[in-house]
C-alpha cells in the first residue's frame, strides 16, 4: 500500500558527499532522514536545508560501528511511522594504512561501517521499501572497487563488496518497486583527510576529482532514471577500461608506487 509522505534516508550526512546528497535531494523536494555519528552538527544540517527548502527532515544520531546500530536506525524509522521510497547508504570509512602495522580496530571500523551497516540497513528496509509504488536504493561505493589498491587493502575490498552486493541484489530485486544503484565516484574533496589524498597523487588525481555538489546531483538523477552504475567522469571510466589492458602484475607494481605516495601523507 502507498503511503503518502515518503523519505530519503541518508547515512552519512552530516558531511561530505552525504550532506551534499541531502542538501540536493532537499532541493527536489524530498522529504529527508539524515543518518550520522553523534555530535558532528547534523541538527545543524537538517536545520539549513529545511529553511532554504521547505521540506520534513529529522535526524537520527548513532555510530554505524556499533553492532545493534543498524537495527536501531530501522526500529526509530518504524516507531516515528515515517515511509522510506529512497535509502543513501553512503557512510564509510576511508584511510591508507600499512596492512600489517595498523591497528586492528582499523580494519574492524571499515568492515562494520563499510559493509556491514549497509548490507543490514538494505536488509531491514527492504520491506518498507517494497510498500512504495517505485523506491531505490543507492549505494556509495568507490572507483577503488574495481583495483586491488596495496595500502588501501580493506578499503578497495570492503568497496568491491558493495558493487558485488548492489549488482547482485539488483537482480534479485528485477520485478519489486525497488531499483538498486550504485555510485563509484574517483577522488572527491570533502574533508582534510581527502583533499591531502587528492594532492599526493598530483595533477591526473585533480582530473579525475569531481566537486560534491556535482556528484551529489547527478547520482541522485541517475539512480531516478534506474541506471545500476555511475562512474563519474570519462578519465574515471577509461581507466576501468584501460585496466582491462594492462598485465595485473605490471598493474598492481604500479598501484603500489602510486598509493605508497598516500602512506606518506596519512
Ligand atoms: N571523498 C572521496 O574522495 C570518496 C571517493 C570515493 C568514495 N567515497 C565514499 O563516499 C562516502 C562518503 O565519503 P566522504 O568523502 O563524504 O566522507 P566524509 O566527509 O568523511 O563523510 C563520511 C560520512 O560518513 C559518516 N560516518 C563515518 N563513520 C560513521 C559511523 N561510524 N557511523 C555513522 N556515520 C559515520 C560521517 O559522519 P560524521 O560526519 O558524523 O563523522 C560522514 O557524514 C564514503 O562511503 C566513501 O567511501 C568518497
Amino acid at each position: 500500500m502507498r503511503q503518502e509522505k515518503s523519505f530519503a534516508l541518508i547515512t552519512g550526512a552530516s558531511s561530505g558527499i552525504g550532506k551534499g546528497i541531502a542538501w540536493y535531494c532537499g532541493s527536489r523536494k524530498m522529504n529527508l532522514l539524515l543518518i550520522s555519528l553523534p555530535n558532528e552538527g547534523l541538527s545543524e544540517v537538517a536545520r539549513e536545508i529545511r529553511e532554504k527548502h521547505d521540506v520534513i527532515i529529522d535526524y537520527f544520531e548513532t555510530d554505524l560501528s556499533q553492532l545493534e546500530s543498524p537495527e536501531s536506525v530501522y526500529k526509530w524509522v518504524i516507531e516515528k511511522k515515517y515511509a522510506v521510497n529512497i535509502l543513501v547508504n553512503n557512510a564509510g570509512v576511508a584511510g591508507t594504512a600499512v596492512f600489517e602495522n595498523s591497528d586492528p580496530a582499523y580494519s574492524d571500523i571499515r568492515i562494520m561501517v563499510n559493509i556491514r551497516a549497509l548490507t543490514l540497513l538494505t536488509r531491514y528496509f527492504i520491506p518498507e521499501l517494497k510498500k512504495q509504488e517505485k523506491s531505490y536504493i543507492l549505494n556509495v561505493g568507490s572507483l577503488s572497487a574495481f583495483f586491488s589498491i596495496p595500502y588501501k587493502t580493506v578499503y578497495s575490498a570492503s568497496k568491491a563488496y558493495v558493487v558485488n552486493f548492489s549488482r547482485a541484489l539488483r537482480y534479485e530485486l528485477k520485478g519489486s518497486p525497488i531499483s538498486v544503484s550504485v555510485v563509484c565516484p574517483n577522488g572527491v574533496r570533502t574533508n582534510a583527510g581527502t583533499h591531502a589524498r587528492i594532492e599526493a597523487h598530483g595533477a591526473k588525481a585533480r582530473l579525475t576529482a569531481i566537486p560534491v555538489e556535482v556528484l551529489a546531483k547527478n547520482a541522485i538523477e541517475k539512480m531516478l532514471t534506474g541506471k545500476f552504475l555511475y562512474i563519474p567522469l570519462g578519465v574515471n571510466r577509461f581507466l576501468i577500461l584501460l585496466q582491462k589492458f594492462i598485465p595485473t602484475a605490471l598493474q598492481q607494481r604500479m598501484l603500489t608506487r602510486e598509493f605508497m605516495k598516500e602512506v606518506k601523507v596519512s
